[in-house]
């Protein structure tokens, strides 16, 4: 059972702590931004096509890691599952709990170092988690041990470091059409940004391939793509044509993995 105290041990501890620190100062302007925040029914039917797909039609014990403002969660508990859900900023984790209140447990917690007991969880899914991780081989060990054997891990992330030539172009663009309608910057904080970043484990950028293989590794098998073209699809659908551009200027992919 997560504890609401944060003590992380290891080596990176003041990493983690500038990583906090880095999405608590995002967590007022994160739901604004373009893939965030659910916009539309049709996304929202888009993820529950997707978890259907991942973790079946009856109702799981499913842990969202890092769950950020909660929208996650949200599609989670629109298809009746107990949601148990772990951030270790207090700003993202307020958020989640404004909207969601006691549907589900939101708790403070370190994704990379679970304080539950061994396999007790049907599914876990995370999403734009796995690519910030300072120490991915402890985390996958912690959360292949809290799965139910036949349990599910669904990761949904991308590629925030390496562009093709033609994802190039499209960032490019967005960000010429996103200055040219006067769009409010995101309120980042550029220089903490690239701090971090330098020092992610996945500071190279993050594949599916290499996830796959790591995954494997951990222990998980039937390691296979899920469908997440429909959710950008959704996404774009009600997005401003820089936005809309944005979310084609990365690799973006879903990964599902079972213990079997
Ligand atoms: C890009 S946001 C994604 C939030 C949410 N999963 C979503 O997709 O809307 C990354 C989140 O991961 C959280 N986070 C990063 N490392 C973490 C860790 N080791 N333990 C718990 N939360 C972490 C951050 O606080 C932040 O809320």
């Amino acid at each position: 059972m997560p504890d609401s105290s944060l003590s992380t041990p290891g080596a990176n501890f003041s990493l983690k702590e500038e990583i906090r620190s880095y999405w608590s100062g995002r967590a007022a302007t994160f739901d604004q931004q373009v893939g965030h925040a659910i916009k539309s029914d049709a996304e929202l039917a888009a993820f529950q096509s997707l978890l259907r797909q991942s973790f079946g039609t009856e109702p799981r014990e499913v842990l969202d890691l890092a769950c950020g403002t909660g929208e996650i969660t949200r599609a989670l508990l629109s298809l009746g599952h107990e949601v148990t859900a772990i951030d270790f900023s207090e700003e993202m984790l307020a958020r989640a709990r404004a909207k969601h209140g006691d549907r589900a447990r939101i708790l403070a917690g370190d994704a990379e170092r679970l304080l539950d007991d061994d396999g007790i969880y049907d599914a876990l899914v995370t999403r734009h988690l796995v690519w910030t991780l300072t120490d991915p081989e402890v985390a996958f060990a912690e959360w292949f041990r809290v799965l139910k054997p036949g349990g599910k891990l669904l990761v949904i992330d991308g590629d925030w470091i390496n562009r093709s030539w033609l994802q190039g172009l499209l960032n490019r663009a967005a960000t010429f059409l996103r200055e040219r309608a006067g769009a409010a910057p995101h309120g980042a904080d550029r220089a903490a940004f690239d701090s971090i970043t330098s020092r992610f484990f996945f500071r190279e950028g993050l594949s599916a391939e290499r996830l796959g293989a790591m995954l494997r590794q951990a222990g998980f098998a039937r390691i296979e793509a899920a469908d997440y073209a429909r959710v950008i699809k959704a996404q774009q659908r009600h997005a401003a044509l820089h936005d809309a551009l944005r979310l084609a200027s990365s690799t973006r992919f879903a990964l599902l993995a079972t213990k079997s």
